[in-house]
């Protein structure tokens, strides 16, 4: 497996609007020669208290990994931290990260200034991806209204191109692998063992750049946003534009698999600077999900029983006690997630307060992701108002 080391990483601060975080890993034990673990103490100050947090230090016999610290989930990123917010639309992603409204609420009721490829549509940023979203929905939905393995594999894309930035890889002067498209611009890249699955809808994103002559980059977090919202009950992500591509490889060993342990995968997380609720709302994707590959004698099992439905039945069927349903194949790193103790409330809240919750949440996370390693937000355009309405109720 290309994804089954993490590299050791020191001396990483984490900051972030509502809790400001500082670890220093005093130990830097990397051996990957054998079983052990360590906890290493650090403080975390946040504006109005001070408490203690334990890094963890896990090695096995084939892996070695440090967990700077846990993320508080609102960092600032990219050219909005180190330049600050220069233009409105750079405000209203500080704001958005830090904690306002990530889900677009409204549909709205676009009308393109013209046909595409047409004077006024290229006029209009937004334009061409109104286009986008109105010929790919039908693609993305079964005839029953719920989505298809295209809306689930754009999802996955989206995350598996953004997931390749990391904090401390960004401070140790490696700030690429983000969401820039390198998941389809770079072949090595779309090779690799974790990107199994991915090889159809990659093949399509490709071609729908020739069709829409649109960035890379931008079409991935699309119709990932795009796959996400035409699943019945899915949220509606707010959406920006401009990002710039890349077919820079992205570094390796950054994205989960299903055998990682809890810790390793938490960590992988907040590297990313998503936060302990963010792994769990975007875990919450597997509602509508399908393995393929973990067990292929199963290949098709769906990781809750109504795939293709963005419900909260997926964490309803992963809570402690809980037998899956006959047909449901379940990870291990979900069932992991579901059951460790800084994950476990979150869980339980989304399992039992239903769509909304749930919904913000993962708009809340998915924007984070969908913004790692882009350092020109000051000058991206929003176009969520062209996603479709989203559908809150099903069937
Ligand atoms: C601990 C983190 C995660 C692990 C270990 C993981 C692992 C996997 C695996 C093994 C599959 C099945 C691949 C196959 O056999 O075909 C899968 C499918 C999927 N994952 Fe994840 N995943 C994680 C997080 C996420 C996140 C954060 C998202 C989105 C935000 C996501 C979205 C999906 C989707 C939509 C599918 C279904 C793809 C399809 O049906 O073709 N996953 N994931």
């Amino acid at each position: 497996m290309k994804n089954s080391y993490y590299q050791a990483q020191t001396n990483t601060q984490v900051t972030g609007a509502k809790l400001i975080a500082s670890a220093t890993v005093s130990s830097s034990s990397t051996s990957t020669s054998t079983s052990k673990s360590s906890t290493i103490t650090s403080s975390v100050s946040s504006s109005s208290s001070k408490t203690t947090a334990t890094i963890r230090t896990s090695t096995s016999t084939t892996s070695a990994f440090v967990c700077t610290t846990s993320a508080s989930g609102w960092e600032v990123l990219g050219d909005l931290k180190n330049n600050g917010a220069k233009t409105p639309v750079g405000t209203n992603i500080t704001g958005v990260l830090t904690g306002d409204a990530a889900e677009a609420k409204t549909d709205g009721g676009y009308t393109p200034p013209g046909a595409r490829g047409s004077t006024a549509c290229k006029a209009d940023v937004c334009c061409i991806w109104s286009y986008i979203a109105v010929d790919l929905q039908p693609f993305f939905l079964n005839s029953d209204g719920t989505c298809n393995q295209w809306a689930r594999r754009a999802v996955r894309l989206g995350f598996h191109d953004a997931a390749g930035w990391s904090k401390p890889n960004s401070l140790a002067g490696k700030d690429y692998g983000g969401a820039d498209g390198s998941i389809a611009l770079s072949a090595e890249e779309a090779a690799r063992s974790e990107n199994e699955g991915l090889e159809d809808i990659i093949a399509k994103v490709q071609e729908w750049q020739t069709t829409y002559g649109v960035g890379m980059a931008d079409l991935i977090q699309f119709v990932s946003n795009l796959g996400a919202v035409v699943c019945p009950m899915g949220p509606r992500v707010r959406t920006w534009v401009g990002r710039k591509d890349s077919s820079t490889p992205a570094p390796t060993g950054l994205l989960p698999a299903v055998t990682d342990s809890v810790d390793k995968i938490v960590c992988l997380f907040g590297d990313k600077t998503l936060s302990y609720t963010q792994l769990a709302a975007l875990l919450g994707a597997h509602s509508t999900s399908q393995q393929f590959f973990v067990d292929p004698s199963k290949a098709g099992e769906p990781q809750d029983d109504t795939p293709g439905v963005w419900d909260t039945r997926y964490y309803q069927q992963h809570r402690p006690g809980q037998t899956a349903p006959s047909g449901v194949f379940q990870f291990a790193s979900d069932l992991g997630i579901a059951n460790d103790t800084r994950t476990k409330s979150q869980w339980t809240s989304f399992a039992i307060s239903g769509r909304a919750a749930w919904a913000a949440s993962y708009a809340t996370a998915y924007v984070r992701l969908s913004l790692l390693g882009v350092n020109n937000m000051n000058n991206l355009t929003e176009c969520s108002h062209v996603l479709p309405k989203a559908v809150l109720t099903f069937p």
